[in-house]
């Protein structure tokens, strides 16, 4: 069998099968928006399921659900009006706009100038754009010389109430409602540190140049963690997680600045070289390996980045993050990051309310350490990684685990028969009941029908034929060696 990895073929079966639509494209492409359909959809809350069994069930974090909208102050304070910018250039002909970092990018990419390339990370803004004025880069339209560069900030705005001057914003990650209401939470709770809240929802960006898909988009959706902890006391309880299993777990590990790539390293050993900076971010790296692990990423495509200063964002005095080698290169997926107590003191001081809680008959104001997880981009880059094109089979595939597949089994009468199609039924049915994600269909040829399920990641195939009615026997074929056995119906 031949099997390679094809690079275009993601879109190929996204676009067939509708897994993610863009949206309101009928009327014109905005760029920066998708919608789901109903096998997406399955993907995506699969995935959510994993990170709830890890970051809410394992780590025993609260779950909450806060508002998308937020007020001025609270963007003020958080630092997002003031910083959260990119750069943006606007030629001054056509008015075309671009990220100026990513054009910068793509200049010394196509000059082969990799020194210059890897140093983008570490400039300031006016750097770049010193950069893009110096070496006469051309507006990607229009060909004249791009003159003018500006900070541009990704907040949407809005105004809240009729007849208001009340400035209201979309929420740019899910962290900040969590910060807001963590005292009302201590004091409903009996809170103890160390504490994590999590809450996976929508956030928006008004990226300036959205592309690849899912990658960059201009409303997605986060599943974030925040775990407060008293940084002076030594208490590791993280509910089911012992420091033992945390400290043993082996990761790729790319250290700031280093060009050759991922070492492999226990998180045990990254913590005594201070490459994780407390027990805490530490567990956060453990539950996002496990994550990984969990929805079937292979170990060869990912790995942690440490992230050097200069691109660490404004409430972060340490990041790792999490980056996928896709059919678009590297792309990061999640950020842990080492907030500190920016948060709670910026809150504390904007709001007037002392945000300090009682832990252990202390008063402390918390420390918080993060996991960001964009669920639309995990999404997309697990599925460019598991396509699978199969010339033998003659069709492409995705190799989804069962973790996440939409179906973890299809169920097909070998072809249209009443008493078929009637236990082919059954077989379903009792697989509902068994809360086993399966589906029917008795649609085309049964090889036209393995084709669409392997198409969509499902793991298993179960056929009905003549031998089932006589010996209530039935075939199973597994998705990825295309074998098959006969099982009887209870087995399954
Ligand atoms: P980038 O550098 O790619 O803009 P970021 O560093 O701004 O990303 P964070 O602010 O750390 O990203 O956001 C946390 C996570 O949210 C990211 O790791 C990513 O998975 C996701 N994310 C961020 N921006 C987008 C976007 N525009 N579209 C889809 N997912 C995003
Ligand atoms: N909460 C991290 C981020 O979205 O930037």
């Amino acid at each position: 069998m031949i099997v390679e990895r094809d690079d275009s073929g993601i879109t190929e079966i996204t676009t067939r099968r509708g897994i993610y639509i863009k949206a309101f494209d009928i009327y014109r492409d905005i760029g920066g928006f998708y919608d789901y359909g109903p096998i997406g959809l399955r993907i995506k809350r699969n995935i959510e399921s994993v990170w709830r069994s890890l970051f809410v069930d394992k780590l025993g974090a609260m779950e909450v659900e806060t508002s998308i909208m937020l007020p001025e102050p609270v963007l003020k304070s958080s630092g997002h009006l003031d910083t959260f910018t990119d750069p943006l250039a606007r030629c001054l002909n056509c008015g075309a706009t671009f990220r100026a970092d990513k054009l910068l990018e793509k200049f010394y990419e196509e000059k082969k100038d990799f020194a210059s390339l890897a140093s983008i990370k570490n400039m300031s803004k006016e750097e770049i754009e010193k950069a893009i004025l110096e070496n006469k880069i051309k507006c990607e339209k229009c060909g004249k010389e791009l003159k003018h560069l500006e900070d541009f900030n990704l907040l949407f705005k809005t105004s809240i109430g009729p007849f208001t001057a009340d400035s209201g914003f979309l929420r740019p990650e899910t962290a900040q409602g969590i910060f807001l209401d963590f005292k009302a939470l201590s004091k409903a709770y009996p809170i103890k540190l160390p504490a994590a809240v999590a809450q996976v929802g929508k956030v928006f960006r008004n990226e300036i140049s959205p592309r690849q898909q899912l990658i960059r988009l201009r409303e997605f959706s986060q599943m974030e963690t925040e775990l407060f902890f008293d940084p002076e006391s030594d208490r590791f309880d993280m509910n089911e997680i012992s420091i033992e299993e945390v400290i043993k777990k082996k990761v790729e590990f790319i250290d700031a600045g280093e060009p050759k790539g991922p070492r492999s390293a226990t998180i045990g050993m990254l913590f005594e070289e201070k490459k994780v900076p407390s027990k805490q971010f530490a567990t956060l790296v453990y539950l996002c390996a496990e994550m990984m692990d969990e929805i079937g990423l292979p170990k060869a495509a990912w790995s942690f980045r440490e992230i050097e200063k200069a691109e660490l964002p404004h409430y972060s005095r340490g990041n790792v993050d999490i980056e996928i080698q896709t059919s678009y290169g590297a792309v990061e997926v999640a950020g842990i990051a080492d907030r500190t107590n920016f948060d709670l003191k910026s809150h504390s001081e904007g709001s007037k309310n002392d945000l300090s809680i009682l832990s252990y008959g202390k008063k402390v104001l918390p420390h918080v350490v993060e996991a960001s997880i964009g669920l639309d981009r995990l999404m997309f880059c697990l599925l460019d990684t598991l396509v699978v094109n199969d010339r033998a089979r003659g069709w492409k595939w995705l190799r989804l685990n069962s973790n996440v597949a939409p179906y973890k089994y299809a169920v097909f009468p070998l072809q249209h028969d009443d008493e078929l199609e009637k236990r082919a039924h059954e077989v379903e049915h009792m697989l509902k009941e068994m809360k086993v994600r399966s589906y029917y269909s008795d649609t085309g040829s049964i090889g036209k029908r393995y084709a669409r399920a392997d198409e969509i990641g499902v793991p298993y195939c179960i056929t009905i034929d003549y031998d089932t009615l006589k010996d209530r026997t039935v075939t199973i074929r597994d998705r990825d060696t295309a074998e098959q056995k006969r099982v009887r119906i209870e087995e399954i």
